[in-house]
């Protein structure tokens, strides 16, 4: 576990992509603008991903890139884990290079186990941000 300013994320999340297998889930959680979101736009650039056409749901973000789909899904606007369903996370897991699912408590039981999850915390000041990995 260590500490991130937003550039040294950019090489995180290089490392972390290279790593990851085809079709790996990376679960997101923290507070309230811990980062995940941007975390999970590092690893876009990392991918050289762009955004790709939005699928029907307002919570699912695809990219395309070379290697395939990264598909981000935010859950936090989530009412109830049923909502999950219509998501259809596990045709998500099976089409995607890398499937990120950002507050993945709130869809929990209806949501894929991560290979990956990346806790995060705020720093010891402002322009950081503690990431914990476990698998
Ligand atoms: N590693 C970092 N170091 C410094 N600032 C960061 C870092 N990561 C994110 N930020 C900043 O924190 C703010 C919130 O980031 P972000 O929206 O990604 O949080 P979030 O965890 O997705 O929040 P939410 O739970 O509301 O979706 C942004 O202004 C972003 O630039
Ligand atoms: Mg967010």
């Amino acid at each position: 576990m260590r500490e991130y300013t937003l550039s040294q994320l950019e090489e995180a999340a290089l490392q972390w992509w290279r790593e990851l297998p085809r079709g790996a889930v990376v679960w997101l959680t923290g507070d309230l603008g811990t980062g995940k979101t941007t975390l999970v736009q590092a690893f876009t650039r990392a991918a050289n991903a762009t955004p790709a056409t939005s699928p029907s749901f307002a919570l699912v973000h695809e990219y395309a890139s070379p290697e395939g789909p990264l598909i981000h899904v935010d859950c936090y606007r989530l009412r109830r884990p049923e909502e999950a369903l219509d998501l259809d996370l596990p045709e998500l897991g099976r089409r995607a290079r890398l499937l990120f699912i950002e507050w993945p408590e709130r869809a929990v039981p209806f949501v894929p186990a991560p290979d990956l999850h990346l806790k995060l915390f705020y720093g010891s000041s402002p322009d950081r941000r503690r990431i914990e990995g476990s698998r």
